[in-house]
């Protein structure tokens, strides 16, 4: 009997503590169950900045872009780790008083800015009684592809829809690299972007309230507000490195040759099937003899292929003349185009971006008809051949206004059209609900390799300058210069049509 063992009560299938076994695998199995369930709505529903769980713009459609990543996992991973792990904790630093003297260390010159800044006040007159309020915010919404939000030196982004290939990314990134560059003088600001080519505010379709809203370009038809876009800080996909970057080796490669060894010709390389009607005119002009002009078709496929060699900007200056056409709308080929110190021939452009109106026809820039295209630029190619020293110091101008928009003037600009833009809010910014804190670390977790490397070699540093100065509102000056270039473009065609007239 002493021997008979007592049997433990684990036999009892009623025992507490076999029950909690069962719970607590049934919970760790329901647990992972609901975790695997969770990663993958996760990644399915988490919008990023490199484009992740968003659809195209509905008023512009492009194909979606394909990510590469391995499996669904080490994707969600990534997704975790640089939306909600990859900003440091930073104190929120006080404002300083805007523009004010005593920022320590900072020098206190402060150049004028380009005339062309006095386009910030006048694209924002139609808020000017109104002023902006969060109904007008909300209307520009429907037509954004992100909200920018600015609190206290801290970026925040909502995500909407996607944008092609990286200029969400880049785009963002700009405005971060403002707020290194002026730390502490970036005002509280709600701002909604769209990053599709053309503008969609109509200036003239009656509306009570008007949708505050930025792009890259605008023209006189529209109330879009235009910006800096992408490609200052490099163009991933086409190989543009940073804007400074790139100025100096173009501006290094047009010394190459003297003007009178540059080919007496007009010259335009790009990429023809954007739906552009007048690239598609442009191709016709192909002929050295007839039009003076050379017209090469850039295969961007091809290029990337052969490591961008044949598309080196810098290469491209071996021409009197360079041809300026649009694409589906501005084209951001223009800065570099014009860096090239020769004559440019800008075809009457359709859009404008925020540098571009600044730019004065026989000053800087030789103007080309869309009528009657080729014969066009024949003409000014015959004008600038027999008038080599104007020719040439119009060439020389438009590189030096390239050159007078410098990054730091770039920064400026963004600096002054937010401060003003702040001005008008009737309201205070607040982070909207499902707006994410974007950092530089945030940002470049989700960057491709090369993406990366322009991103890191377009960042700024807390700059020593102060900002240029606004110059005062004056609308004279903005409507005399306005007049001065439909004047001067006209007369060019009224030349162009006298010696048609003799000729025929
Ligand atoms: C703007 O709206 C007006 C009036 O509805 C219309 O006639 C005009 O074509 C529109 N402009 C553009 C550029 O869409
Ligand atoms: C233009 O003409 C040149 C020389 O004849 C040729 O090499 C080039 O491919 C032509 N460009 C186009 C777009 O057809």
């Amino acid at each position: 009997m002493g021997l008979r063992l007592r049997l433990p009560q684990k036999t009892s299938p009623r025992s507490p503590s076999y029950l909690l076994l069962c719970l607590l695998a049934l919970s760790f199995f329901s647990f992972t169950a609901l975790l695997f369930y969770k990663v993958d709505d996760f990644i399915t529903q988490t919008k990023t900045l490199a484009g992740h769980n968003l659809e195209p713009t509905p008023w512009h459609i492009f194909p979606r872009k394909s990510f590469s990543e391995a499996s669904r996992r080490s994707q969600a991973y990534r997704i975790l780790q640089c939306s909600y792990f990859s900003c440091p904790y930073k104190p929120v630093l006080e404002p300083k008083s805007l523009l004010s003297d005593s920022v320590s260390g900072r020098r206190t010159q402060q150049p004028k800015c380009p005339d062309v800044f006095r386009w910030i006040q006048r694209d924002l007159e139609p808020w000017g009684e109104t002023g902006v309020t969060k109904e007008h915010v909300e209307k520009a919404k429907e037509s954004a592809a992100f909200r920018v939000v600015i609190l206290s030196g801290k970026l925040y982004v909502d995500l909407f829809y996607a944008c092609v290939q990286s200029r969400m990314m880049f785009t963002v990134w700009g405005i971060l690299q403002l707020l290194n560059k002026y730390p502490g003088m970036v005002p509280d600001v709600d701002m909604m972007f769209d990053c599709m080519d053309k503008p969609i505010i109509n200036r003239t379709e009656p509306q009570s309230f008007p949708a505050p809203l930025f792009r890259y370009c605008t023209n006189e038809a529209h109330l879009d507000i235009p910006f800096p876009d992408w490609s200052f800080w490099g163009w991933s996909e086409t190989n543009l490195r940073p804007w400074d970057e790139e100025f100096g080796d173009i501006k290094q490669g047009s010394k190459r040759s003297s003007w009178g060894s540059k080919q007496p010709r007009a010259y335009w390389k790009g990429n023809p099937d954007v739906v552009s009607p007048i690239r598609m005119e442009l191709m016709k002009c192909n002929h050295s003899r007839l039009w003076g002009a050379q017209i090469m078709r850039q295969n961007w496929a091809e290029e990337a292929k052969g490591g961008f060699e044949q598309s080196k900007l810098s290469n491209q200056c071996n021409h009197r003349y360079k041809i300026y056409a649009e694409g589906y709308a501005w084209s951001v080929s223009l800065k570099y185009i014009m860096s090239c110190g020769s004559m440019t021939l800008i075809i009457s452009p359709e859009f404008e971006d925020f540098f571009s109106r600044g730019l004065l026809p026989k000053e800087n820039y030789w103007p080309v008809s869309t009528t009657d295209l080729c014969r066009s630029i024949k003409f000014a190619v015959d004008w600038g051949n027999a008038n080599p020293s104007d020719a040439e110091a119009i060439g020389k101008r438009g590189q030096g206004y390239m050159e007078s928009i410098s990054m730091n003037r770039v920064y400026d600009y963004m600096f002054h059209l937010i401060i003003e833009y702040s001005k008008l809010q009737k309201f205070k910014p607040e982070k909207p609900y499902s707006a994410k804190e974007v950092c530089e670390g945030s940002l470049l977790c989700f960057a491709e390799q090369k993406e990366r490397d322009l991103l890191e070699r377009s960042r700024a540093v807390p700059s020593l300058d102060r900002p240029c100065k606004l110059p005062d509102e004056d609308r004279s000056i903005l409507q005399r210069l306005i007049q001065q270039k439909k004047k001067t473009t006209e007369d060019v065609r009224n030349m162009e049509m006298t010696r048609t007239e003799r000729s025929s």
